[in-house]
């Protein structure tokens, strides 16, 4: 089987490697790719939002499966196109899609639904946006545009000059062109986040272990937000049984939901969530596998990664669960200098080989690229090394046991990734499911 695989983070390095391993695969291409993709199948130079250019490599290429990892593609209905001529796809359509791609649209949603999220009002403009605030007092408060974003469009505000600067950005500089048309303003709550994810073909559905994202830049999660500085898979603040509940209540509601109103959602359901004292609310949903948490999540799943996309993508995912192997994993970003700002490019990469060959440790590239014999750093976040082991600490001692053999200046990485997840299992060691 063909199969194209669309993006060029360390998600897609981490979904090649592992459906390059199918016994199905005869040819893999990668769009646009990065220097860890090119070792396990082709790069094909088209960049990841060209869907026009897509469809026509994997029409002429006859590609049996193209698995799209980045939001903008779905945004602009890589998953429609594809399937008016008859191809296939794993992602969500357009109309799907839009749980991630309007939080007004989501955040409705769940109301209409009635999944658990915090109490939010739309604003317009910024005479609106301050009533509102006026109105909620001297609350903390979340401000989030409503398009794609990136990750930058978030504001959590706990004083009054902080929420006039978000509302300053959004309505006035209108930093986000058309994403910032409208915003949300909701309620700011307080608890451990989870990243879990569901793979579903719009009726069956099978979770995945949860995860443990790490957005800011500093340790003990300090300085500001990125697009995620390590992961950890499975996350052991989320309980067994109240992962049962979330499952019921935010991925079973919401694909049946989704149904009810007409839409189809096939591809993967990404759960945002924040544990509260008041129990689980479902911050945001992601049409696509989360990044960096794929690089911890993918490496514990056992079986045909290719065939379970392919068979979702063909409505018809099997009853029989994927298997994930026991254990833990755990996932380290390595970033450019300067890196959530402007930062540091074309810097030669040592010690890869050395870490890839370590038991138990894996290299996924994001910003990289090849020039001759060379590695060099292409873009903000660099490397993700994953580690694996039968607990935790293991698998944390794993990852930076490889992120301690690679080098490149300016390299910069979180030393702490983990530890708050690894204090709770320490609290609850049975509960590691
Ligand atoms: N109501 C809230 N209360 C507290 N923190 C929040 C709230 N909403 C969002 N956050 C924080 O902001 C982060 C980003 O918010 P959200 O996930 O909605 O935005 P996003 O830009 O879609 O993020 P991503 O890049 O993960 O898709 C959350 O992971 C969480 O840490
Ligand atoms: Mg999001």
């Amino acid at each position: 089987m063909k199969c194209l695989i669309i993006g060029s983070g360390g998600r897609e390095h981490a979904l090649a490697w592992k459906i390059a391993q199918s016994p199905e695969i005869s040819r893999l291409y990668i769009a646009p790719g990065n220097a860890g993709t090119s070792e396990v199948g082709k790069n094909i130079p088209i960049p990841a939002d060209e869907i026009d250019s897509l469809l026509s490599f994997a029409e002429k290429e006859r590609i049996d499966l193209t698995v799209v990892g980045p939001e903008t593609p779905l945004a602009k209905g890589i998953v429609n196109l594809f399937q008016k001529k008859g191809l296939p796809i794993f992602g969500p359509n357009q109309a799907a899609a839009q749980l991630e791609t309007s939080k007004i649209f989501a955040k409705k949603f769940m109301v209409r639904h009635r999944i658990p999220t915090a109490e939010f009002q739309v604003a317009a403009s910024l005479s609106e946006g301050r009533s509102i605030l006026e109105k909620w007092g001297g609350k903390p408060a979340v401000i989030k545009v409503d398009g794609l974003a990136a990750g930058k469009g978030v504001f959590i505000c706990d004083t009054r000059p902080e929420k006039e600067a978000a509302l300053k950005q959004i309505f006035s500089h209108k930093i986000f062109k058309s994403a910032g048309k409208k915003a949300i303003i909701e309620k700011k709550l307080n608890g451990e986040e989870v990243s879990l994810l569901a793979i579903t073909d719009g009726k069956k559905y099978h979770s995945f272990p949860p995860a443990q994202d790490h957005k800011k830049i500093g340790e003990n999660d300090l300085g500001p937000n990125t697009g995620g500085m390590g992961a950890v898979a499975p996350n052991p603040f989320l309980l067994p049984s109240v992962k049962r509940q979330v499952i019921q209540d935010m991925i079973a509601k919401t694909i049946s939901g989704l149904a009810e109103e007409g839409i189809t959602y096939q591809g993967i359901l990404y759960a945002g969530l924040i544990l509260t004292s008041e129990g689980p609310q479902l911050l945001e949903f992601n049409a696509r596998f989360g990044d960096p948490e794929t690089q911890a999540i993918i490496p514990l799943f056992e079986g045909d990664l290719l065939q379970l996309l392919l068979t979702t993508a063909q409505g018809n995912l099997l009853r029989t669960k994927p298997v994930f192997r026991k254990g833990s994993a755990c996932s380290v970003v390595m970033t450019a200098a300067g890196y959530p700002g402007p930062y540091q490019k074309n810097q030669e990469i040592s010690g890869l080989k050395t870490a890839s060959e370590l038991r138990n440790v894996l290299v996924f590239h994001a910003g990289t690229t090849k020039k001759g014999r060379k590695t060099l750093t292409s873009g903000g976040r660099v490397l993700n090394i994953t580690g694996f082991g039968k607990n935790l600490t293991q698998a944390i001692a794993n990852a930076y046991l490889g992120v301690s053999k690679i080098n490149f200046a300016g390299a910069y990485f979180r030393r702490d990734i983990g530890q708050k997840a690894l204090r709770q299992s320490g609290n609850h060691p049975k509960n590691l499911t």
